[in-house]
This record gives structure tokens, sequence and C-alpha cells, in this order.
């Protein structure tokens, strides 16, 4: 089941950011996300009562940014991404967007395999973008 994000998930979600990134946010840029942004768009797939991933993203004009999706280990290769990612698209797509952006280092294969069997587009590469120096990936996907 998914559903909008709440302030009382945030320990779940902080659990399984911090397993799932070298780099992850920090609580308080978590918090603030899920609270602040009037055009963000926060949900997380509920399993047994309790988080086993979530997507976080802002709506800029006609784009959406995808900035954070994660899904438990224990959970993963059950299309719980495939799924957040198809809900983002129903939700944005009624809202004048028209491309979803995206960026992954190239070493992050599950991530990359996951976004390309959704159709999304490589674009652009940042050379040196992450702190360990490896490129990030841009993509898009054109919807509408
Ligand atoms: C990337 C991630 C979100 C995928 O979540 P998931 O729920 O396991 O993905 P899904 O089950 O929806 O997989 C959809 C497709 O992605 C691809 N995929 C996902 N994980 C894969 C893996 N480990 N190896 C190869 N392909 C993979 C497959 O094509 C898969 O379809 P299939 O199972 O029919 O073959 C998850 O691995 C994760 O949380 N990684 C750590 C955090 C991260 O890197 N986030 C992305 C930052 S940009």
């Amino acid at each position: 089941m998914i559903i909008s994000t709440q302030l009382s998930q945030l320990d779940e979600i902080i659990a399984i950011e911090n397993i799932s990134f070298e780099k992850p946010w920090t609580r308080s840029q978590i918090k603030d996300d899920i609270q602040a942004n009037i055009n963000s768009e926060n949900w997380v797939f509920i399993e047994d009562e309790k988080v086993v991933g979530y997507i976080f993203g802002w709506i800029i004009q006609n784009e959406f940014h995808l900035y954070n999706i994660a899904v438990h280990p224990n959970h993963q290769r059950k299309k719980i991404a495939r799924k957040l990612i198809q809900h983002i698209i129903l939700r944005v797509a009624i809202q004048k967007v028209n491309v979803i952006l995206l960026e992954v280092s190239v070493n992050n294969i599950s991530a990359r395999k996951c976004y390309q069997s959704l159709g999304f587009i490589q674009t652009g590469i940042r050379k040196d973008y992450y702190s360990k120096g490896d490129d990030a990936i841009l993509y898009n996907l054109e919807i509408n």
C-alpha cells in the first residue's frame, strides 16, 4: 500500500536511509522535506504496517525532480520501487508535469536497471559528481 508520508514515520525512513546510502540524508533534511515544501511528493510503501520503502521529490514547474528512493534490503526485488515510481508518474501527470528527472551513480546498477526498465532515458553524465569520484548519470522520463 502506498500512502503519503507522515512525520510519525521519520524513524522508519531514517533507518532505511542509513542502510541504503553511504551519505544518507540527515534527520533534519528528511524532516524538513516532509514538513515544508508544498510542491513535494513524498510517499511511503507500507507492508505489514511498516514502512519498507519511500520516494521523495519536488515538482518544479513542469518537471518532477526525483531526489530519493529506497527500498529496505529485505524487501527488494518485489517491484516496490517500480510501484512507487509508477505512483509518482500518475500523481505528477495530473499536475502538468511532463518530465521526471533524476541522477544516479554510474555504479548503482540496480537503480539504473530499475529506471531503464521503466523507460527512463540516459540524457547526460556529470563527471566526478559523487564524493568517491563516481560519475552521475542523468536520466529523463517523458510523460504525457
Ligand atoms: C534501487 C532500488 C530502489 C530498487 O528497489 P526494488 O524495489 O528492489 O526494485 P524493483 O523490485 O521494483 O525492481 C524493478 C526492476 O529494477 C531492476 N532491478 C532492481 N534491483 C536490481 C538488482 N539488484 N539487480 C538487477 N536489476 C535490478 C530489475 O529490472 C527489476 O525488475 P525485475 O525484478 O522484473 O527484473 C533498491 O535496490 C534500493 O533501495 N537501493 C538502495 C538505494 C538506492 O540506490 N536508491 C537509488 C538512488 S538514485
